[in-house]
């Protein structure tokens, strides 16, 4: 699904770079891709699904260690 219509990013690839970079905030997301650097619309959800990638790979980790 689209997030970002005006640099056309997906949420994949939102997860993907947090994933392979260990994004860890949004201003290095952005470092990364260029995402909310035109209208800025899409910045709420990218946060949204950065905190949800983020939680998702805390808890992974907290499994890999039990
Ligand atoms: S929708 Fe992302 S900058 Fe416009």
């Amino acid at each position: 699904m689209y997030v970002c219509l005006c640099e056309a990013i997906t949420d994949k690839q939102i997860r993907n770079a947090t994933r392979k970079y260990q994004v860890t905030s949004l201003k290095g997301l952005r470092q990364i891709l260029p995402v909310g650097r035109e209208c800025g619309k899409c910045i709420k959800q990218t946060r949204e699904i950065l905190a949800e990638e983020l939680l998702r790979l805390e808890v992974l980790c907290t499994v890999d260690v039990a």
